[in-house]
């Protein structure tokens, strides 16, 4: 019967397990440190541990921008910060403002494996509202699960990435919202009502963010579809970090074909007039999204006549402060914080209004819904008859401006600004030539 020879192979399986990666059961205690699940789940482990989960408490910015906010309010931010960015150390009781993150035990240090594994109810979707088990239970999206002395394994809706719901566990933290009730990352209410929130067409965060692939689950184990638990996407790891070249190559995966861009000339007052418009079809929620009052998204144009190129617009020296409205003739897409006087401030807890220009995701696959195109478009006259126009797309993680502010305060290292890199989108750049393309778009 094949029931019988399936349970057969099973057991034969089950005792292989057993003897290759240890009988013994583990503690609550252990179970809260990543390094007690590498010897059964290398892979995820390794993938995790370069990370911005992992990195979350050690990053020398999160580290710089929560010890000014608790200066500066005095103590008034509390663990608001640390809620997200070391959520065990939270919930132990470990810390209470994250002004001691460096000397914690770095198995509470981060989201941990069970930062995630043991959430079992969502509250609001935002501010780390997240209650977890204590039984040593992991939650994950396994069919039939098998056992190991180590944990109990069960089935939740929260964490299998086919399951929309998922979306609501990352949601918890991957959406922040300031006492003052200002909404200042909205990754998950974003995504919430974008075409990728719909039932049938829907895809969870962890259904773009966890690439899959067939490989065992855990060590010996039979053959699953597993899930990349790197998660890389915009941020990097400044310092010396365990996997920071595989998480630069994950970014430059993701990154190229994010948005996509179109280029159209038409005659213009003395020149030409060059639109350019930008669209966001492959990300689940606005691009840039989260940290976007940190996030710098441009454009770069250069126009070439008689051989010689002149800057148009975006053109940023190394090292220079790209802003957003400055100048005028930069298109620079992202958020800027304003305090109650209106004056502008790059710090989230002086922030009384944001405002925004993101690229928002697809709403709709309905092509007679007027919100079916959201791509957006801005123009500059270019003067002359040029032989060649080139357009990129330029990505900095966190704004210069932001670090500034930390470093002049004594609170970052200097180091942290020549670190920072500036991402192209590969996918984004596009050359227009005269003699090719005449009057018309090139995408
Ligand atoms: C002694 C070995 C062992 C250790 C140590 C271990 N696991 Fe597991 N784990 C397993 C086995 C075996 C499975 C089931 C694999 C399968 O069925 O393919 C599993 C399954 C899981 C699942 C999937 C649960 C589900 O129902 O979908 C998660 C999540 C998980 N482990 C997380 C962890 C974490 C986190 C740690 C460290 C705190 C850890 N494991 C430590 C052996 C281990
Ligand atoms: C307990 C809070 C928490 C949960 C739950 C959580 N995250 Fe995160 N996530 C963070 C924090 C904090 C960071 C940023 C750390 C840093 O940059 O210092 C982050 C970073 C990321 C990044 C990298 C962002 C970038 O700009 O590079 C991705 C992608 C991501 N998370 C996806 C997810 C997905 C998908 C889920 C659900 C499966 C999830 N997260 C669940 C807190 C969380
Ligand atoms: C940001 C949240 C998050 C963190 C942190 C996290 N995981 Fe996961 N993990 C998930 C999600 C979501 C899935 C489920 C994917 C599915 O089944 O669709 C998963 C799946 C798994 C599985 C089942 C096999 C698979 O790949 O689907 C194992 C085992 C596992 N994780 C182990 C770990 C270990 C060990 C750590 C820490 C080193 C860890 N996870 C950290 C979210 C997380
Ligand atoms: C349809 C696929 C898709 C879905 C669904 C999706 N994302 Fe993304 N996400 C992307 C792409 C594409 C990017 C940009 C490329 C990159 O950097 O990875 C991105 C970027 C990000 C970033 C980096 C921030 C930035 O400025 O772009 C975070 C954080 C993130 N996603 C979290 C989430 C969370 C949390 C959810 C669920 C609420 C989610 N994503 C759902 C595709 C998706
Ligand atoms: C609700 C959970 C949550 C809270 C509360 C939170 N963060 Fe974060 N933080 C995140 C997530 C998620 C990311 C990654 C999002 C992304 O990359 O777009 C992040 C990223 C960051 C980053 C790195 C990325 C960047 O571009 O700046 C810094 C620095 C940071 N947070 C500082 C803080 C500080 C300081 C506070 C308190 C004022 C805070 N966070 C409160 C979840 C949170």
């Amino acid at each position: 019967m094949p029931l019988g020879v399936h349970l057969a192979s099973r057991t034969v399986f089950l005792v292989s397990l057993l003897g290759g990666c240890g009988r013994e059961s583990i503690d609550l205690e252990a179970l809260r440190d990543p390094a007690s699940c590498a010897g059964c789940h290398p892979e995820h482990a390794r993938a995790w541990a370069g990370s911005m989960h992992a990195h979350a408490s050690d990053d020398p910015v999160f580290l710089a921008m929560n010890r000014l906010g608790q200066r500066t309010t005095s103590g008034a931010l509390g663990d608001f910060c640390v809620r997200c960015h070391a959520p065990v150390a939270v919930a132990t009781g470990a810390t209470s403002d994250g002004l001691d993150l460096e000397q914690l035990p770095r198995a509470l240090r981060g989201v941990t494996c069970i930062a995630c594994h043991q959430i079992d109810a969502v509250g609001e979707i935002h501010n780390g509202d997240l209650a977890w088990t204590d039984d040593g239970t992991m939650l994950g999206g396994l069919q039939h699960p098998v056992s190991t002395p180590a944990h109990g394994s069960t089935r939740s809706s929260l964490l299998t990435s086919v399951a929309l719901e998922s979306s609501k566990a990352c949601g918890a933290c991957h959406d922040v919202v300031l006492p003052n009730g200002l909404a200042i990352e909205q990754t998950f209410a974003e995504w919430s009502t974008s075409l990728f929130a719909h039932p049938e067409i829907g895809l969870s965060c962890a259904g773009c963010h966890m690439i899959g692939s067939d490989a065992p689950a855990a060590l010996h184990g039979p053959t699953r579809r597993v899930h990349d638990h790197a998660m890389a996407a915009v941020d990097v790891a400044l310092t010396q970090w365990p996997g920071v070249e595989d998480q630069r190559r994950g970014i430059a995966r993701d990154l190229k074909g994010t948005i996509s861009t179109k280029l159209c000339v038409a005659p213009g007052a003395g020149g030409v007039e060059v639109t350019i418009t930008l669209d966001n079809p492959q990300a689940g929620h606005a691009f840039p999204s989260g940290t976007t009052h940190a996030r710098r998204l441009w454009v770069e144009m250069v126009a070439e006549t008689g051989g010689v190129a002149t800057p148009i617009t975006g053109a940023y020296q190394a090292g220079e402060v790209v802003h957003a409205g400055a100048p005028a003739s930069a298109w620079v897409l992202g958020s800027r914080f304003r305090d109650a006087s209106g004056t502008e401030v790059q710090l989230p807890w002086l922030a009384a209004t944001i405002e925004s220009d993101l690229l928002a995701p697809s709403v709709t696959a309905d092509r007679t819904d007027p919100r079916f195109y959201h791509s957006k478009s801005r123009s500059w006259l270019v003067p002359g008859s040029p032989e060649r126009i080139r357009l990129a797309v330029h990505l900095q993680p966190i704004g210069l401006d932001v670090l500034d502010v930390l470093i002049a305060s004594g609170d970052l290292s200097p180091s942290a600004r020549d670190a920072m890199p500036t991402f192209d989108l590969e996918g984004a750049s596009l050359e227009w030539l005269a003699a090719r393309d005449g009057l018309g778009c090139v995408q």
